[in-house]
């Protein structure tokens, strides 16, 4: 099964490449796997919006009357960039996730940020590996799909976990992808197959002793890896322990609220606090050196849109007009808009009194 992308008109406006505000329009739905649906959006003017395999969207839903900002990789190829395709899980509970497999329809509207985000192979040279668990598979989906259409045969090794064939997001477009890419070698492991589901691949978990079976020269290859917050961390630890330099491990986190209350429980007590000015909504409030800006300003409802609280997605991200923060960031934001003077609020903790253009 291959994306259902529509030819670009002749007269596509093409953007500049830069994150931007976005109008799209659903299109068509497709279901991918039991609890998996794509959705492909068009692009309000049939704008083309350059992106590069593996960046995000921040798509802003109206959930019962409220607005929720989420991120969404997208999962079709950079070379159809008048339509972009977002491929989301159900996760158990989950606001968005949920509304979207219940209620968009084709014809729908949604506001989106983007592209965002520095998980992309540009310009990697030499072999990769893509690791990916769940719908951790989206941003290498694309990667995949784009090395497709422009006849791109990487030296690729791409190792999916997923928990059963009925979970396996894009099953169908594995085989199609490594009959168009010889070189490309694709491997889906299945961490929790049901008995009578017919899979005879390879079973179990990430582990060393697994992912030296399946890429014993690992250590000679740039590694990409995306999936739950647990899947990264071990994909990392072997990444390491079987010589691939920190420097071509890539990853990318979908973090969920879970981990974000985790983290808030441990901010410790306050030791200094300082002044933070909310210029534009005129509200002042003190913020301790070890809180978030992100937390201060929600603890006054002043509002300033997250979606992944890791300082990844750069949904938060607000300009500095005056002061000084430390900011532990996951490439959420370029350098050029740090020397600009943004920071991302939900990541950047008070050294002095703030100012802060919001
Ligand atoms: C860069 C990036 C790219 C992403 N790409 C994709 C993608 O391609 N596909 C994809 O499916 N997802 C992707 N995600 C994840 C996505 O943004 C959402 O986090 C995901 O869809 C869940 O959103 P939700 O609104 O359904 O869940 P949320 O409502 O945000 O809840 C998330 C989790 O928290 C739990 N929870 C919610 N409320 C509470 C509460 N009050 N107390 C305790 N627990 C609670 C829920 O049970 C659920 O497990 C990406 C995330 C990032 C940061
Ligand atoms: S909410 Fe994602 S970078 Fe801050």
């Amino acid at each position: 099964m291959d994306m259902d992308i529509a030819v670009e008109p002749a007269e596509a406006r093409v953007n500049v490449g830069e994150a931007e505000s976005l109008k799209l329009v659903c299109r068509s739905i497709r279901q991918e796997s039991r609890n998996a649906k794509t959705y492909v959006f068009g692009t309000e003017g049939d704008v083309r919006v350059l992106f590069r395999a593996g960046q995000f969207l921040n798509i802003t839903f109206g959930v019962n009357g409220q607005e929720a900002v989420r991120s969404y990789s997208i999962s079709s190829s950079a070379s159809h960039g008048a339509r972009l395709a977002i491929t989301v899980k159900r996760i158990p509970n989950g606001t968005v996730s949920n509304w979207l497999f219940d209620n968009l329809r084709v014809g729908d509207r949604v506001r989106a940020e983007g592209p965002l985000g520095a998980f992309t192979d540009e310009e990697i040279e030499g072999p990769l590996v893509f690791l990916s668990a769940g719908s951790g598979v989206t941003p290498v989906a694309a990667m995949m799909r784009t090395y497709v259409d422009l006849c791109d045969d990487r030296d690729v090794v791409f190792l999916h976990f997923s928990r059963s064939p009925e979970d396996t997001i894009f099953a169908a477009d594995f085989s199609a992808w490594a009959r168009a890419l010889p070189r490309a070698r694709i491997i889906v492991v299945a961490t929790n197959p049901s008995f009578g589901s017919g899979w005879v691949g390879p079973t179990g978990r990430i582990s060393q002793g697994l992912v030296s079976a399946l890429i014993p020269d690992i250590a000679g290859r740039t590694v990409f890896a995306c999936g739950p917050e647990g899947f990264m961390q071990t994909a990392r630890e072997i990444a390491e322990r079987m010589g691939v330099p920190a420097d071509r491990f890539f990853q990318e986190s979908f973090v969920t609220f879970v981990t974000k209350v985790a983290e808030d429980a441990h901010e410790g007590p306050s030791e200094k606090a300082y002044e933070v000015r909310f210029a534009k909504s005129g509200s002042t409030t003190t913020c301790s050196e070890t809180k978030s800006i992100l937390k201060a300003a929600q603890a006054i409802n002043v509002k300033i849109q997250t979606s992944c609280g890791k300082g990844i997605c750069g949904t938060c991200r607000v300009k500095l007009t005056s002061g000084t923060v430390t900011m532990t960031h996951g490439g959420g934001i370029k350098q050029r808009e740090i020397d600009q003077g943004y920071i991302l609020a939900c990541c950047s903790k008070p050294t002095s009194d703030l100012v802060v253009d919001r």
